[in-house]
């Protein structure tokens, strides 16, 4: 680990190594950020795939990301204490007081024979089985898109890319990533600064490359992985140690750096907010375009809210702070 940085990777270690195992092997993989709902997860794969058969799965990732929009309004839904029945009357009845149009409209779709996607939407609010908790959406509704994206890539060959992701966790989207059949294709690395995480993501997958490790000094040679991707660290790094892990993405790749943030604003400075041990900050995606910028890159913000309402309509996504950046070396 980089010596200017060891208190803070300390301290962002014994933040993460506090909890159990168990908690962090599933902490991050349920509710909305089920990594099958959660769409700038879902985006990842999508890239992959894309990095993997460029330009020819474009429809299968359209939907999966209608799929994580929908998935996730009745998630908040239920969240919010309505209830299966009235949302299941809604989208039936078309009562877009109730449902906004790109729900009641997936379900339509869903029910048309030449459709691919099946009609999750009942799936998920009706056959709950009884053990479940009332909030959860049903697991064959959660798990459309593997057999989608296992019928898509069956018996397809492609040049195999290398991917290293940071903050890997507990393998939370690696784990999908493989359950989805893209795994067999990529050369894949994961790393985190916790030892904990390494050992679930190593327990789960023994013939992986999990290793611990910081995004400020990871140890991969420069450019010696295609893509790179992370999701939601920046912002708990400080703001030194955010440019350095910065410099360090677009070091270790030949291609493409795809950032996840969660908390990411159109304001003209960072706001720092330190928490115990830890940052939870507010980023500023000018200032971060600008570091990348500066690192010879060209950079490509896709805010999540805007995309959503702009490719299907959906207006209230509960995250307006979620940006993706992907960034392409000059
Ligand atoms: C909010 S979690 C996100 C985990 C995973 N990427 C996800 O989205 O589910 C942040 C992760 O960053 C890891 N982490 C914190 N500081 C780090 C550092 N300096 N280098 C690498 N990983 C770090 C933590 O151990 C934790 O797994």
């Amino acid at each position: 680990m980089s010596d200017i940085f060891f208190n803070e990777d300390r301290d962002l270690k014994n933040c993460w190594d506090k909890y159990s195992n168990e908690h962090l092997d599933s902490y991050l993989v349920s509710g909305v950020e089920d990594p099958r709902i959660n769409c700038q997860s879902i985006l990842t794969r999508g890239l992959i795939g894309d990095s993997l058969w460029p330009g020819e799965l474009g429809d299968l990732i359209n939907a999966e990301m209608q799929f994580g929009a929908v998935m996730t309004w009745l998630m908040r839904k239920l969240d919010d204490g309505v209830s299966r029945e009235t949302l299941m009357d809604a989208v039936t009845s078309g009562n877009d007081e109730i449902v906004p149009k790109f729900v009641i409209q997936a379900y339509s779709e869903g029910l048309r024979e030449d459709c691919i996607v099946p009609d999750y939407i009942t799936d998920s609010l009706v056959d709950i089985s009884n053990d479940r908790e009332e909030t959860q959406l049903n697991e064959l509704s959660l798990n459309t898109f593997i057999h989608l994206w296992e019928f898509a890539t069956r018996g397809r060959t492609c040049k195999p890319v290398s991917i290293i992701e940071a903050a890997c966790g507990s393998a939370n989207d690696y784990r999908f990533i493989n359950r989805y059949g893209l795994a067999e294709h990529l050369r894949y690395s994961g790393f985190d600064i916790s030892s904990k995480n390494i050992a679930n993501a190593t327990n789960r997958f023994d013939d992986v490359d999990f290793f611990v490790g910081s995004i400020m000094d990871c140890g991969a040679a420069n450019e010696s992985y295609d893509y790179t991707f992370v999701h939601d660290l920046f912002e708990h790094l400080s703001i030194e140690a955010m440019e350095k892990a910065l410099e360090e993405v677009v070091r270790i790749v030949r291609k493409e750096a795809w950032l996840h943030f969660f908390n990411a604003a159109k304001v003209d400075d960072h706001e720092v907010s330190r928490v115990s041990g830890y940052h939870w900050n507010t980023l500023s995606v000018d200032r971060v375009v600008r570091s990348l910028e500066r690192l010879s890159a060209s950079v490509e913000v896709i805010n999540i809210a805007e995309m959503l309402e702009g490719k299907f309509g959906y207006q209230d996504y509960h995250n307006q702070q979620a940006v993706t950046m992907i960034v392409r070396k000059s």
